[in-house]
């Protein structure tokens, strides 16, 4: 039988529950790739996912949400940003998310000032997930069309977090995107 939907979420609720730190999200991104075996998840979850993205579940105990993403665009380049007191576990459906992740650089002292450079780029294929745990800034880029799943700790809309402007030095609060 297909690793489902329900089974994912009934899994990363246990993992969350019995393992809260980096264990349970390591879990998480083992659980993910498992459901990203299903051909049928994806067919009728991702695959009209063009563009922005969709919630697919939301556990009101643990708080994680199940998002899907997509891009019809090509060419497309995230700014680096973290995730606040959460984390996020992204997942590949199709085509190809090349992942970049950033060290900050300066001590945090000066409020107008953060500085980060690149550690390194990899590239997130079809079935592979990759985990981002609280702290960590990451960069997304998308050559081409792409589906993917991310799965966060908590709604990332509602809480503080940053984006960072590499060139100037700075990092800008992000913002809801409603
Ligand atoms: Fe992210």
């Amino acid at each position: 039988m297909n690793y489902s939907l329900e089974n994912f979420c009934m899994d990363t609720k246990a993992s969350l529950l019995s393992n809260p730190g980096s264990s349970g999200r390591k879990a998480v991104r083992a659980h993910l790739e498992k459901l990203l075996l299903n051909e049928a998840f994806i067919a009728e979850f991702l695959e009209t996912q063009n563009r922005g993205k969709r919630v697919l579940y939301h556990d009101p105990e643990t708080d994680f949400y199940v998002n899907a993403h997509g891009t019809d665009e090509g060419k497309r380049k995230g700014k680096p940003h973290d995730h606040g007191q959460s984390w996020a576990v992204y997942g590949q459906a199709t085509g190809l998310t090349n992942m970049t992740v950033w060290d900050r650089t300066d001590d945090g002292s000066d409020p107008d000032l953060a500085q980060i450079s690149e550690r390194e780029t990899f590239p997130l294929t079809p079935g592979k997930a990759a985990l981002f745990d609280t702290g960590i800034i990451h960069s997304t880029a998308h050559p081409t069309a792409a589906r993917w799943v991310r799965v966060t700790g908590t709604n990332l809309d509602l809480i503080e977090r940053y984006a960072y402007d590499p060139e100037r030095h700075r990092k800008i609060r992000m913002r809801p995107s409603l």
